[in-house]
């Protein structure tokens, strides 16, 4: 028969703490809750009074149901107030020793037939237990943050975990309504093994100037549905814990550099910036605690204008080429105005491009988004040309032929001859470097990266790259044109993958790194990054859309740029590649499509 869990102990009332005590209440479990002082104990407190006011303010708890989570809670100083409670979650600093020494009293207060959990992140389960006398009864409970929101528990067992106990706490989490998945002992579990090189990669990205904070969240939500950008997140977890986890999982997890902290977050940590608990960290905050971004030094101007950035007038655009993404930006500059010229190789290219568009505009009609005058209006403004010499006064070109050097910089030549000067000339290459592009012309001061996504017509992000050679006028002129579209624009440099790829690709390879190594199944991967971090998509279900053919030529090129030994492509992912197994396209990939 299963353990009946009727007081369960929280230990440390911090980020994490707070919340599992929300969630053991809210599900009528009388917690006893402790601190190691009566102000952080206060603090604690005040943390459950504003979740669970906010849950009442927004309809998802009832004022009677608030008042008697609250009666379940006891408050208490010190460890002795858990000697009659069945389980105890210690959510305490992430420090092995300290860890340690709180098990070891633990161990003496509790029960001797209570189970001991740790919520830790990244420290080793097993080395927690034993500082106790009963390390068959410890065991993990990763709680994903915010606690009362996402659904998942990672419940980790050491070689030593009671199977019974493994039960219990599986049935447990079942009845406070969440989704767990059991596994072994490993720095990092599955989750933060898979997000923490991605976040250290973004705070590096912060700290070589790369991109701004808010263009690398921007383009992390914007270009992957995730729902939040990884400065932010790092600020949620709190910029101590997240060093930590960090720190450990380097040393734990086969010191993979990119788990080295990135140096500017010890910095950060040191300054006392810890994210939204301190008021501030990658962002500033209303105050301590609070989730409200407030304007600071590094937020950009509201008043900012392109204009004042020096951006020229746009007009006219040029789009060159006729394949998927030609046509979306065809579409896309004329539905906002601009009047386009779009050059086709030959004019049976040309015909057939305009009858994709003419089709896509057709599909907005049908479909409501579109009033027929306004797809009327747009088709009027293209006009179709099978020949270079139409783009000799257009403002902007976009460039979107085929994904080959040579035949990028045979047209950036000819630009070069027929457009007026000032023009900006943009590439959507999402894998060369920009600047192998831009010297193909005499003027690569105004040759920029525009990376549209597909659908271009539908995603609302479009990376802006600046070579070492692109003026801040041609940069401000980009933005200030992706702005008009609709879209964001996002600043980057000239490197591989620029902010999306670079940050998504790597982390997909861990997944079948993950895999491979037999330490989850794909199954219960996809479900962990889904209901622990909120993606629309588990990485396999990723890359069976993305392809996986696609997904290792883009990891291969971050390896062979970067070097990085983390970025060498997985070998499960090559060889998949080779069986021809790439995913939905081919009916299979990870998972087998032959039934839809
Ligand atoms: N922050 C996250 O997103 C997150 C997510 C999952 C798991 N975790 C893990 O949860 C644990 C707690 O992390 P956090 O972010 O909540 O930390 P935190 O710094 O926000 O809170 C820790 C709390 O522990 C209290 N504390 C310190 N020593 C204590 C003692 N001897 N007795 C009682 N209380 C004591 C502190 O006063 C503080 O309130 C860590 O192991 C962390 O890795 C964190």
């Amino acid at each position: 028969m299963a353990r009946e869990f009727s007081t369960v102990g929280v230990v440390g009332l911090g980020t994490m703490g707070a919340g599992i005590v929300e969630v053991f209440a809210r599900n009528g479990i009388d917690v006893v809750a402790v601190e190691i002082s009566e102000p952080a104990l206060e603090r604690g407190r005040a943390t459950l009074t504003r979740s669970t006011d906010r849950a009442v303010a927004k309809g998802k708890l009832a004022v009677a149901d608030r008042d008697a989570l609250h009666g379940r809670v006891h408050f208490a100083v010190g460890l002795d107030a858990l000697h009659s409670v069945d389980l105890v979650i210690e959510a305490v600093p992430e420090h092995l020793d300290l860890k340690q020494r709180i098990f070891a009293e633990l161990d003496r207060v509790c029960r001797p037939e209570a189970i001991l959990a740790t919520n830790t992140s990244s420290l080793s389960v097993t080395e927690i237990s034993v500082a106790t006398t009963r390390p068959n009864q410890v065991i993990g409970i990763h709680f994903f943050n915010p606690a009362p929101v996402m659904k998942l528990v990672e419940v980790v067992r050491t070689v030593v975990t009671a199977p019974e106990v493994v039960a219990d706490v599986e049935a447990l989490c079942t009845r406070l309504g969440k989704v767990d998945v059991t596994i072994n002992d490993r720095a990092g579990f599955i989750a933060n093994a898979l997000l923490f090189g991605y976040l250290n990669h973004a705070v590096a990205m912060v700290e070589s100037h790369y991109a701004a904070r808010e263009d690398i969240d921007a383009a992390m939500k914007l270009g992957c549905g995730l729902p939040m950008g990884p400065l932010a997140l790092m600020d949620l977890i709190g910029l101590d814990t997240a060093y930590e986890i960090l720190d450990t999982m380097y040393r734990r997890g086969g010191r993979d550099r990119r788990h080295a902290p990135v140096p500017l977050l010890k910095q950060m940590v040191t300054a006392g910036l810890l994210g939204r608990k301190s008021g501030r960290g990658f962002y500033t905050y209303e105050r301590p605690g609070s989730p409200v971004v407030v304007p600071d030094e590094a937020t950009p101007l509201a008043t900012e204008s392109a204009l004042a950035d020096g951006a020229r007038v746009i007009t006219k655009v040029g789009v060159v080429g006729s394949g998927t993404m030609a046509t979306g930006i065809v579409e896309v500059f004329a539905r906002a105005g601009y009047e386009v010229v779009s050059v086709a190789r030959g004019l049976e290219k040309s015909a057939t491009l305009r009858e994709a568009v003419r089709t896509s505009l057709d599909k907005g009609v049908a479909r409501g988004k579109l009033a027929e005058a306004d797809r009327d209006a747009a088709l009027g403004r293209i006009s179709w040309s099978a020949t270079l010499d139409h783009l000799a006064d257009v403002d902007l070109v976009v460039e979107a032929v085929v994904e080959e050097l040579s035949v990028k910089k045979a047209l950036f030549a000819s630009l070069d001859e027929i457009c007026k000067p000032g023009v900006v000339l943009a590439t959507t290459t999402s894998s060369l470097p920009v600047i192998d592009v831009a010297m193909a012309s005499h003027r690569p001061a105004d040759v920029v990266g525009l990376h549209f996504f597909n659908p271009a017509p539908v995603m609302p992000l479009v990376e802006v790259v600046r070579t070492i050679r692109t003026s801040p006028e041609a940069t401000a002129t980009a933005r200030g044109v992706c702005a008009t579209l609709g879209k964001t624009g996002v600043v980057c440099a000239d490197r591989s993958g620029f902010i999306v790829n670079a940050l998504l690709f790597p982390y997909l390879n861990d997944a079948v790194k993950m895999l491979e190594a037999s330490y989850s199944t794909a199954d219960d991967i996809d479900h962990a990054m889904k209901l622990g971090c909120g993606y629309p998509m588990g990485p396999f279900e990723l890359l069976d859309v993305v392809g996986l053919d696609v997904a290792l030529a883009i990891q291969r090129e971050l390896y062979l740029e970067l070097r990085e030994p983390g970025f060498a492509p997985a070998p499960l992912l090559e060889h998949l590649v080779t069986a021809g197994y790439l995913g939905r396209k081919a009916r299979r990939g990870f998972r087998d499509h032959s039934h839809h």
